[in-house]
């Protein structure tokens, strides 16, 4: 079959069948469909759009362009989770933990920050020695002797969402919910799992901003991860605000330890909690949301999540000591504080969260494009959060920097993403919807 056949029928609107999807993506992966062959494919396909059957047959041709985990070995539930990207979500790196002290098996692959969302991968860099490059073997070893891993996608796992995941962004075709789905998915069951949680973010910080688009992406991944055998569900949260307070890198890692010490923010760690209970559930470990956040919150309070964590680190050539002296992870050089100067109290109502992320990304912590450098060290903490009562001179935020130069304007920006009032607010659930 010639690529230009191919390309013609999507291109005219046709339904693509099993053959030529895997035409297209064994093309892609051998070269021997040129770059404009597969930009043309990728826009036929974001213009036409893709059925349900489509999306199926891209999904299994690109999960199987590569390796696959082998989990079968090792006893129990293995299950993970996945963020589609906001500000401040350092969720993963509590949350894996938590989950193995369960009793779920958790190997989790995941990325690097790029815009304004952050990146699991390089909060967890920020650990010294902390190495998320590892082979299969060695996940599978940490996996059944720990419970969970953290670690980057090799690039044998479905090697043909990262040639189409770069042609997208190259071709402008990134937002359109069949090449989203497949492209999550294919990397996310290539781990092995018998269970995933989709984490599907709207709102200001989040990568899709309109409600109905992540719900309509959330049903399309849970119907598709169905079909491929594994059971999924998917959680719509609001990312208008961040997630709590450090926005950042090393400033995270700081904020999951005191998470996982129970005595991090409340409403973020509350979040995590929700989201494992949900995975307990979903795993049959538990017969309701409610038992199974029992379980969760007890494993948070007796300290089983934070040794868990010390095991992961440790396991992954990490300094465990950072937990119990954070003042080992990097330090910026200037920390400048931000402090409420008006002369009575106010409420914080609202934070935008695309605005910290802007400021963020400036100090170094986050990449605007995807071979760019970060700084450990940059970021916000301390953030004011809504439902905080500010009194006067209090500590609004604190920005970790290197560069003196931008801090009045980084200061303003602050001062503008903070919406005060005299009235105290009402506080939204973040999890809007559960589709399971
Ligand atoms: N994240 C992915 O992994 N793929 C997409 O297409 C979009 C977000």
């Amino acid at each position: 079959m010639i690529p230009q056949e191919v390309i013609r029928c999507k291109r005219d609107g046709g339904e693509l069948g099993l053959e030529q999807v895997r035409d297209f993506i064994e093309g892609v992966v051998s070269g021997s469909w040129t770059r404009a062959q597969t930009g043309s494919m990728l826009m036929a396909m974001f213009q036409r759009g893709m059925n349900l059957e489509e999306t199926r047959l891209l999904l299994d041709e690109m999960l199987h362009s590569g390796e696959l985990l082998d989990m079968e070995g090792i006893p129990g539930h293995k299950a993970d989770k996945h963020s589609t990207g906001g500000v401040g979500d350092k969720v993963s790196l509590v949350l894996a933990p938590l989950a193995a002290a369960c009793g779920l098996r958790v190997p989790m692959l995941s990325g690097r920050g790029l815009g304004h969302t952050g990146g699991t991968l390089d909060k967890l860099e920020s650990i010294p020695g902390f190495n998320v490059f590892l082979e299969s073997k060695r996940i599978h070893r940490q996996v059944a002797e720990v419970g969970c891993v953290i670690a980057g996608q090799t690039r044998a796992i479905a090697p043909a969402d990262r040639i189409l995941y770069a042609l997208r962004d190259e071709t402008a075709t990134v937002e359109h919910a069949s090449l989203i789905a497949a492209s999550i998915l294919s990397k996310k069951l290539a781990e092995g799992i018998d269970s995933l949680l989709l984490d599907v973010k709207f709102g200001r910080g989040a990568f899709l901003q309109e409600f109905e688009n992540a719900e309509h992406l959330a049903r399309l991944m849970v119907d598709l991860g169905r079909a491929a055998g594994c059971r999924v569900a998917a959680w719509l949260t609001c990312m208008d605000q961040p997630l709590g307070r450090a926005i950042g890198n090393a400033v995270e890692v700081e904020e999951c330890i005191a998470i996982l010490k129970d005595d991090g923010p409340e409403e973020i760690t509350d979040f995590i909690c929700q989201l494992v209970a949900g995975m307990v559930e979903l795993s049959g470990q538990a017969d309701s949301l409610e038992s199974a956040l029992e379980q969760v919150r007890g494993k948070l309070a007796d300290g089983s999540a934070l040794e868990k964590f010390r095991q992961m680190v440790t396991a992954q050539g990490g300094d465990a000591a950072v937990l119990d002296k954070p003042s080992l992870l990097p330090r910026s050089r200037q920390v400048h504080e931000v402090l409420y100067e008006e002369a009575s109290p106010a409420h914080v109502i609202d934070v935008d969260a695309r605005a910290i992320a802007e400021i963020v990304l400036q100090t170094g912590a986050g990449r605007r494009n995807a071979e760019d450098a970060i700084d450990p060290a940059g970021g916000i903490s301390g953030l004011a959060c809504p439902g905080d009562l500010l009194e006067p001179g209090q500590v609004m935020a604190r920005i970790h920097h290197d560069d003196k130069s931008r801090v009045a304007d980084w200061e303003e920006r602050l001062r503008n993403a903070v919406r005060l009032s005299d009235q105290k607010p009402v506080l939204e659930n973040r999890i809007r919807m559960r589709i399971s």
